[in-house]
């Protein structure tokens, strides 16, 4: 599932950027781009991040927290 649909970023790369450091928003922009255009996903990147920072970094689903989907127009 994409969190972050102008950067093509998919809930999967961003729990493995996470799991190698990336503990926030800005360090997820520098890395993946997420957030750093519309800015739709940044409330459910920052959930993601919340929820493996609470949760430890166990499998889980993007539903498991409430996810939206997001609905942004795919980048040109
Ligand atoms: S959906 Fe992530 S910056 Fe637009």
């Amino acid at each position: 599932m994409y969190v972050c649909v102008c950067h093509a970023v998919k809930e999967a790369e961003i729990k493995a950027a996470v799991e190698s450091g990336c503990g926030d928003l800005s360090a997820l922009g520098k890395s993946l781009g997420v957030g750093t255009r519309c800015g739709l996903c940044r409330c459910e990147a920052q959930s993601i991040i919340d929820h493996m920072n609470r949760h430890g970094f166990e499998n889980m689903s993007v539903l498991e927290y409430g996810a939206k989907e997001v609905s942004a127009p795919m980048p040109a």
